[in-house]
């Protein structure tokens, strides 16, 4: 059979030249819309890039040479912190001129949690279920009035998420947030592949696409046209994090002090791995002295529990998708020929057949946002507690869930409290602050008086 659908000669060339002509198993099914939608799919496909990323997915790649990154450790000695204290005040004067704006990936699938519907708006809050968006939202509400200026704010979406994203923030009137200076856009998708490198239908008439990673973010952000948006609005930096981590510190005067007296163009947060085989990338430096993250299922099981004189883990720094992005900088890489690389996974997919949907192995293909880092000159890393920034909600339960999540969410509060000398009761179960009540220790009055209760919401 061949299918002639006048305009699309070129695509459905492509198709057959590629070998994909099972694509076109439903035509006859299909309506004249049907066929549209499909062969406009079709259209947006590279097929000779696919080809080099499946080739790319069934090759090894060769192990790379690296050590561990230096990095900047929470300050112990007066001098260190007084260090800190620089950097807090140079970062305070940067967020007050209006140069940060705060930018969150929101365009995954969520699949792990198996929430029906965008991430962000799972409901986090340990008192108030607040969602993920409402807590990041009321954060920058609380940063804008502590400094005194508007902190833009930019969400990357997905396709599969962006409208139901999109009307969330609009029934709740974009949490009293400026809602010209908060920009959605969407990320590209990427289809993936079986394992003959071949592409799957999700439907008799659409190819199963997945979003291209959070490393998508940067050009999402430069095709959207946000990024010419932001460079008008003078801002210089952008505060990178992930939608799923409730306790990060959004805006960080100390992190972007630092970030601007290293003249970095890209700076991250790092924590102190807790055991060898957890699952986070490490700062590493590369051969050419670049700095860069490799993942943890690509480092070596040697490296992984490698020790120092100490007997601490040489790799020890961890990634946790925090950064700092200045906008020149995105500007540069986007604007040019340097795209980020794609990293292969081996995944369960759902294939339609006309039997109904089953699953297959294939291959997924997503760029990482910090394969940014080796293209930078300048960067900087910053150590962080765990306990202070990082409680992800990845899974429904166990580790790394909304319930560890939630407890490390408590305890900052409550640990807050107590550094204040304000009187907690051992009744006290949970503790929820507003980010609209207090964004850090010291926004909390001294005379506050906690109720004798088992759960306390504070807004
Ligand atoms: P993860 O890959 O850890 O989480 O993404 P996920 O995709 O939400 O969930 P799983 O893996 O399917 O269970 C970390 C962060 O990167 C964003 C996510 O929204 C999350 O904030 N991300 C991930 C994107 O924005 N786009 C992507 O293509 C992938």
């Amino acid at each position: 059979m061949t299918i002639h659908f006048p305009g699309y000669e070129t695509v459905i060339n492509n198709v057959y030249d590629s070998g994909n002509e099972h694509v076109f198993s439903y035509w006859d099914t299909l309506n004249p819309d049907q066929k549209k939608h499909l062969l406009e799919e079709l259209s947006t496909i590279h097929f000779e890039t696919l080809q080099q990323l499946y080739e790319l997915a069934k090759r090894n790649l060769p192990s790379l040479d690296f050590k561990p990154a230096p990095y900047t450790p929470v300050p112990k000695t007066d001098e260190e912190k007084k260090e800190f204290e620089k950097a807090k005040q140079i970062g305070i004067e940067t967020i007050k001129k209006g140069k940060v704006a705060a930018f969150v990936v929101a365009g995954g699938q969520g699949s792990r949690l198996g929430f029906d519907g965008p991430k962000g708006m799972f409901p986090v809050g340990a008192v108030s279920k607040k969602s993920l968006f409402q807590i990041h939202a009321e954060k920058i509400r609380a940063y804008e009035l502590k400094y005194d200026v508007a902190i833009p704010w930019c969400i990357m979406t997905s396709e599969a998420n962006h409208d139901a994203t999109l009307a969330y923030f609009e029934q709740n009137n974009f949490f009293n947030l400026n809602k010209e200076k908060v920009f959605l856009f969407k990320q590209n998708m990427i289809p993936s592949l079986d394992e003959n490198g071949k592409l799957i239908l999700e439907s008799p008439c659409s190819i199963f696409r997945n979003p291209d990673g959070h490393g998508g973010s940067l050009t999402a952000l430069y095709q959207s046209g946000t990024l010419d948006t932001l460079q008008a609005l003078n801002i210089a930096i952008l505060s990178y994090f992930q939608v799923d981590n409730p306790l990060v510190r959004i805006i960080d005067p100390v992190f972007i002090g630092f970030h601007r007296m290293h003249d970095a163009e890209v700076s991250s947060k790092a924590l102190v791995k807790a055991y060898p085989e957890e699952k986070i990338g490490v700062f590493v430096q590369f051969s050419n002295n670049r700095i860069g993250v490799v993942e943890y299922s690509d480092l070596p099981l040697e490296k992984q529990y490698e020790k120092d004189e100490q007997g601490q883990l040489r790799y020890a720094a961890g990634s946790i998708a925090i950064h700092l992005f200045n906008t020149r900088f995105i500007a540069s890489v986007t604007g040019s020929n340097v795209t980020l690389p794609f990293h292969v996974a081996k995944k369960s997919i759902p294939e339609y057949t006309d039997k109904g949907i089953h699953y297959i192995t294939g291959y997924k293909f997503e760029k990482f946002v910090f394969d940014a880092l080796p293209l930078t000159q300048h960067n900087f890393i910053l150590e962080t507690k765990r306990e202070e920034e990082f409680a992800p909600v990845k899974n429904k339960t166990g580790v790394d869930s909304v319930e560890s999540a939630q407890e490390l969410m408590i305890n900052l509060h409550k640990r807050w409290l107590t550094q204040k000398g304000i009187a907690i009761s051992p009744k006290l179960k949970k503790i929820e602050l507003s980010p609209l009540f207090a964004i850090e220790k010291d926004d909390i009055p001294q005379s506050l008086i906690i109720l004798d209760k088992e759960e306390v919401y504070i807004e």
